[in-house]
């Protein structure tokens, strides 16, 4: 089978190494990928975003199967775009993706279908926003509704923060059109947690359980970033919450059902896991960045399979089963990631840090330059993924992958997973 990956960054090297394995495939494009994804599949310079160009490419390089990683193409309707052409593809329509899309849609559907999450209101108007912002009082949390690359929510500690935020959204107009409506949450504490599972339309299989890193420092603290790392299985969903998550999951396939929505493809729950049991605080209408590079290592027998059960509503039939491996990627960012960095520097060490057992390499940001030299293209560069038999050795592993590779400006993370290790081994 011929298969089109949408998408450049260490998800979409993640799942491109995963099909890469299937006896089935026999060629992978990607659009855009990057040096790593080149590895492995045929990179076509065509922007995750441009739903035409893909659609076209699709048709006329008779693409068997679309896997899409991204949101944005995803909430374009690239889905649909390819089903009107009589390609398959995996990841929800249009419609189904404003679960992402739109986060009042999201809420609004939390709310009706009792799901636990954060109490809001929405506004469109700059003073009812201010007036709800200082009615509720610091902590508080402002939202952008719209797609906002993941700078669209901030988390205000003080009132003057949060009016800040609200004018920045609808007077300012810093997220554009995103930031038509705003809403103001309650603010709430707890550990975080990624359950990603498969959705057929009618039934859904859970992923194992991941947490993510997304503070850019040590001890989860400076700006929000896309995510630092990612480690999998987490102690942090313990046995005991499984039911309540299976709960969450079974009101939101009813709700999707209630509404019409035939949503097919991955549904990634951020659950907040607060002292009075976990709480939604968004829904991502696809694979986690960094998790998926956590959680797909981990993936006994073929993704290809399982894709393409889920897109046929055929899901139960599908063979999901997870090594008993704890999986830990650290992500290495470009100098002043989340803000502004440089570009094309040179990453030296990726050979020998790939040789170390039980190692992924996973490309976010890279290229190849002119001379041939793998370099940095992003503000996120790479995700270096190790198994262990325990949490301890997965992260002993990736740290020793870490220390072999350079480029000028790399910065990460050095307590990823440190929160799942017992306190003596931190
Ligand atoms: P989201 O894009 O909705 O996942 O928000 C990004 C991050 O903001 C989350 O991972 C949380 O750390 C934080 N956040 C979002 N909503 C809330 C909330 N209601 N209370 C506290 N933190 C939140
Ligand atoms: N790691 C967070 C996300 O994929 O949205």
């Amino acid at each position: 089978m011929k298969i089109l990956v949408i998408g450049g960054g260490g998800r979409e090297h993640a799942v491109v190494w995963k099909l890469a394995q299937s006896r089935r495939v026999t060629k992978i494009f990607c659009a855009p990928g990057n040096a790593g994804i080149a590895e492995q599949a045929e990179c076509v310079p065509i922007a995750a975003t441009d739903v035409a160009a893909l659609t076209a490419f699709a048709v006329e390089r008779q693409i068997d199967f679309t896997v899409v990683g991204p949101e944005a193409p995803l909430c374009a309707g690239i889905v649909d775009a390819l089903a009107a052409r009589g390609r398959r593809a995996f990841g929800p329509s249009r419609q189904a993706a404003q679960l992402e899309g739109s986060k009042v849609f999201a809420k609004r559907f939390l709310l009706k279908y009792g799901i636990p999450t954060a109490r809001m209101e929405v506004f469109t108007e700059v003073g009812p926003a201010l007036e709800c912002v200082r009615r509720w009082g610091a902590p508080v949390v402002v939202k952008a509704d719209g797609l906002a690359a993941g700078k669209g929510v901030i988390v205000a500690q003080a009132v003057a923060e949060a009016e800040q935020a609200v004018v920045n959204i609808l007077e300012k107009k810093v997220f554009g059109a995103a930031g038509r409506q705003v809403i103001i949450e309650e603010c709430l504490t707890g550990p975080e947690a990624s359950v990603m599972a498969f959705v057929d339309g009618q039934t859904y299989r859970l992923m194992s359980p991941a947490q993510d890193h997304k503070r850019v420092s040590d001890g989860d603290t400076g700006p929000n970033t896309g995510g630092m790392g990612a480690y999998s299985p987490t102690p942090a969903v313990a046995p005991a919450l499984e039911k309540t998550i299976r709960d969450i999951f079974d009101r939101t396939l009813a709700g999707l059902r209630e509404e019409g929505m035939d949503y097919r493809g991955v549904l990634y729950a951020g659950l907040m896991l607060t002292p009075t049991g976990p709480q939604v605080l968004e829904f991502n209408c696809r694979f986690g960045d960094p998790e998926t590079q956590a959680v797909l290592p981990r993936l006994e027998g073929d993704l290809l399979d399982v894709l393409e059960a889920t897109a046929a509503g055929r899901l139960t039939e599908a063979q999901l089963t997870w090594t008993r491996d704890t999986a830990v990627c650290v992500v290495l960012a470009a100098g002043g990631y989340p803000g502004d960095y440089v570009k094309g520097q040179p990453i030296r060490g990726l050979k020998e840090a790939g040789q170390l057992a039980k190692v992924c390499v996973f490309h976010a940001g890279t290229k190849r330059n002119a001379a041939g030299e793998i370099v940095t293209d992003g503000g996120r560069v790479l995700g270096v993924t190790a198994l262990g038999t325990d949490l301890a050795g997965a992260v002993r592993q990736a740290y020793a992958a870490v220390e072999r590779i350079h480029f000028d400006g790399m910065q990460y993370r050095r307590d990823i997973a440190a929160r799942g290790l017992p306190r003596s081994q931190t």
